[in-house]
C-alpha cells in the first residue's frame, strides 16, 4: 500500500521519480505528489487521483533539481485529497518526508507536537513524521530520523530531505518494505524492484529499523543504535521489458498469457525428465524434517488463500500428511498450537503482506519450521522463512494476481511430490504417472489460450449480469472461489465461489433466471455429483456455464455454454481450469470499461495490516 520512490544524483529528478511511481502505481492509486530538493527549497506537487495526473500537472512545470521523493497513495488515515496527498512537510518547509504505512500512536503525537506550537494541516498520520523529526532535529538529519523513529509504535517505510542538510536522502522501515538501488554517482529509492529496473539491478533491502543515509555517492547503513552495517548488494534478475506491457492492452491479460512460461520456469530444474524424479536443489529443507513432518499448517491471504486451500487437496493426497490451512488475518489473533513437528508453509506472491508476516513471526515464536512460496527474492518474507521456494512468474503488475496464482500451485504440486518421494508415501511409479502429466501441461495451457476469442464471445453474453454463482468440487472448489474473486475485484459485479454440495443449503435461494451460475466440471472423481448439482440448479431457471473436460459431450445438454479444457490427472485441473476464469474476468471487466489492472480501492502489496 502507497508506493515511494527517491533519487539523488547529478540527473533531473523529477522524470526519475515519476517513471518510478508508474512502476509502483499498483501499491496505491488514489492520490500521487514528488517533492524536490534545489538551492536550499523543497517544492512538492501533488494531486488527488492517478499519477497520470500528477504527470499532467508536472507537464505544466516541473521543479528541477538533482534530489527527490515520490510517493502514490493508498489511503488509510484521511480521505484521498489533494492535501492528504503525499509528501507531507513540517511547519517551515524545511523536512519533507513520504511515508508508507500506519503510525498507530499518531493522535498522541500529534496532540504533543501542536501544543509544542507545530501545525498541522492534512487528517493523516503520515503528517505527524516531518513534524516529529523537525522537532528533533539538532544538526544532523540521519539522527533526527534515529531519534524519531524510536517513538513511532506501527509500521512505516518513510524518505525524508531537508533544507537543513540538503545532499542527502534518508530512509528508514519498520514493517513496510524499501530498497535502495545502487548506481554509478547516483542512488534510488524505491519500496518495490519494478521501480529500480530501468536504473539498476544492484540492490540493497532495508530491514526492519535499519536508517539508510544516501548520499549521490553511496549509502550509509546504521541500525537503530547507530552500529554501522555491512549490508549485501543483491543482484536482481529481472530486466525492465518484463515490467512493460509488451503491446497487451492490459498487464493483466499479458500476465495470464505468460503463464505457459510461468510454468515451464517451475518444472525446469526441478524435474529430471530422464528419471521423472524431482530434485529440488534450490530448497533449502533438510530431509531429516521433511521426514518428520507430522502436520503442515498453510498461511496466506487473498487469493493465495485460495491456492493454500487448493493446497490441502494436493498435500493430503500426495503424501497423506493432515494440513490446516488458516487466513494469516485470523490464525495471527489465535491461540497458536505448533510445535517442533509441524512445517508452516507461508504463501505470499509479494512476500510483503503485513498479516503473513505477522504470522510468520507469530509461527516463528511457536517454533515452527517455516517455508515461504514466494514471487519476490530478498522480500521481508523471504529473508524471515527459514526455507524459500520461489514462484518463478517475474514481476506481476496487474493488481488482480493471475500468473503468481499459477506458479504457487506449481509450487505445491512439485513440493507435494518431493515430500512424496522423500518420505516414500507414493511409489516411483505413481510420482513418474503424475509427473509425465504435469509436464504436458504448459501444452495445455497454449491450447487454452488459444481459445481466447471464445471467452471472449463468453463475455459479450454474460457482461450485463449483476450477480454470479461460481461452483466446484473438491479440488476445484477454491478454484471456484479464485474465479469469483477475479469478477469482483476487476469487474466490481458480485460473485460467490461455493462448493457445489453446499449449494442447496443456503445459496440456492438466490438463483433465478438474472444470477448465472459458473461451474467447473471435470471429468474427475466427483463428476456425477457435480451434474446432479447442476441440475439442481438448471431446475431453477439459472443460465449455466461450464469449465468442462474436453470430449465431455453430456455436458452440452444440460447447461447453456461450456468451455472447454484438456483432459489431466483429477489432481492436476485446478492449473488448466483456473485460466478459463481469469480470461472471463478480465474480458467482462475490460468490456465494463474497468481499470482492470488498477481496481478502485485495490492495492496490489498490502502491507498494512
Ligand atoms: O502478495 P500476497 O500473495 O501475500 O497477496 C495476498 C492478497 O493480497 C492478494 O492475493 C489479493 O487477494 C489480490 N487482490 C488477488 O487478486
Amino acid at each position: 500500500m502507497c508506493g515511494i520512490t527517491g533519487y539523488i544524483g547529478s540527473k533531473e529528478a523529477v522524470p526519475i521519480l515519476m517513471s518510478g511511481l508508474k512502476k509502483l502505481e499498483y501499491r496505491g492509486y488514489d492520490s500521487a505528489g514528488i517533492a524536490v530538493l534545489k538551492d536550499n527549497k523543497i517544492k512538492i506537487v501533488k494531486c488527488k487521483g492517478k499519477v497520470a495526473k500528477l504527470e499532467n500537472l508536472l507537464e505544466k512545470g516541473a521543479p528541477k533539481g538533482n534530489i527527490g521523493l515520490g510517493h502514490t497513495r493508498w489511503a488509510t488515515h484521511g480521505r484521498p485529497n489533494n492535501i492528504n496527498a503525499h509528501p507531507h512537510n513540517g511547519c517551515n518547509s524545511e523536512v519533507v518526508v513520504v511515508h508508507n504505512g500506519i503510525i498507530e500512536n499518531y493522535t498522541s503525537l500529534r496532540e504533543r507536537l501542536i501544543s509544542e506550537g507545530h501545525n498541522f494541516v492534512s487528517e493523516t498520520d503520515t503528517e505527524v513524521f516531518p513534524h516529529l523529526i523537525e522537532s528533533n532535529y539538532q544538526d544532523d538529519l540521519t539522527l533526527a530520523v534515529k531519534k524519531s523513529i524510536k517513538e513511532i509504535e506501527g509500521s512505516y517505510a518513510i524518505g525524508v530531505i531537508s533544507t537543513r542538510d540538503p545532499g542527502k536522502v534518508v530512509a528508514s522501515r519498520c514493517g513496510s518494505p524499501l530498497i535502495i538501488g545502487i548506481g554509478e554517482g547516483e542512488m534510488f529509492l524505491a519500496s518495490d524492484i519494478p521501480a529500480l529496473l530501468s536504473y539498476t539491478n544492484r540492490v540493497i533491502f532495508l530491514e526492519e529499523r535499519e536508517i539508510a543515509t544516501i548520499t549521490k555517492d553511496g549509502v550509509e547503513i546504521i541500525d537503530s543504535e547507530g552500529k554501522i552495517l555491512q549490508k549485501e548488494v543483491i543482484n536482481i534478475d529481472w530486466d525492465e521489458e518484463m515490467t512493460e506491457k509488451s503491446g497487451y492492452k492490459h498487464f493483466m491479460l499479458k500476465e495470464i498469457f505468460q503463464e505457459t512460461m510461468v510454468i515451464r520456469n517451475n518444472l525446469e530444474d526441478r524435474i529430471n525428465l530422464s528419471t521423472k524424479t524431482l530434485e529440488l536443489n534450490d530448497l533449502f529443507l533438510p530431509l531429516d524434517k521433511i521426514k518428520e513432518i507430522e502436520r503442515i499448517s498453510i498461511l496466506a491471504c487473498g487469493s493465495s488463500y485460495y491456492t493454500a486451500l487448493a493446497g490441502k487437496y494436493i498435500f493430503e493426497e500426495l503424501t497423506g500428511i493432515p494440513v490446516e490451512v488458516d487466513y494469516s488475518s485470523e490464525f495471527r489473533y489465535r491461540k497458536i498450537l505448533l510445535g517442533k513437528k509441524d512445517l508452516t508453509i507461508l504463501i505470499s506472491q509479494s512476500g510483503e503482506t503485513a498479516d503473513t508476516i505477522a504470522a510468520l513471526r507469530a509461527c516463528r515464536e511457536a517454533g515452527s519450521y517455516i517455508l515461504a512460496l514466494t514471487n519476490v527474492r530478498g522480500s521481508t518474507i523471504s529473508r524471515e522463512a527459514d526455507s524459500v521456494m520461489y514462484i518463478k512468474a517475474g514481476p506481476e503488475i496487474g493488481v488482480a494476481t493471475t500468473k503468481a496464482f499459477v506458479g504457487q500451485l506449481m509450487c505445491l504440486y512439485i513440493l507435494s511430490l518431493y515430500f512424496a518421494q522423500v518420505r516414500e508415501t507414493l511409489d516411483s511409479s505413481e510420482i513418474n504417472k503424475i509427473i509425465s502429466e504435469l509436464i504436458k501441461i504448459p501444452q495445455m495451457v497454449e491450447i487454452i489460450l488459444l481459445k481466447d476469442p471464445e471467452i471472449i464471445k463468453l463475455s459479450e453474453e454474460f457482461h450485463k449480469y449483476h450477480n454470479f454463482l461460481y461452483l466446484g468440487r473438491g479440488i476445484n472448489y477454491p478454484i471456484a472461489l479464485e474465479g469469483a474473486l477475479k469478477l469482483k475485484e476487476i469487474s466490481y459485479i458480485h460473485a460467490e465461489g461455493y462448493p457445489a454440495g453446499e449449494m442447496k443449503h443456503g445459496p440456492i435461494a438466490l438463483l433465478d433466471k438474472t444470477f448465472p451460475v459458473v461451474v467447473i466440471v471435470p471429468r474427475d472423481k466427483v463428476y456425477a455429483k457435480v451434474i446432479n448439482n447442476i441440475k439442481e440448479v438448471k431446475a431453477r431457471d439459472t443460465l449455466v456455464l461450464a469449465i468442462a473436460t474436453e470430449g465431455d459431450k453430456e455436458i452440452i445438454n444440460i447447461v447453456d455454454k461450456v468451455f472447454y479444457i484438456p483432459k489431466t490427472s483429477d489432481i492436476l485441473y485446478p492449473i488448466l481450469s483456473v485460466i478459463p476464469l481469469q480470461l472471463f474476468a478480465y474480458h467482462i471487466a475490460d468490456r465494463l470499461g474497468c481499470d482492470v489492472d488498477k481496481p478502485r480501492n485495490l492495492a496490489k502489496s498490502v502491507t498494512v495490516e
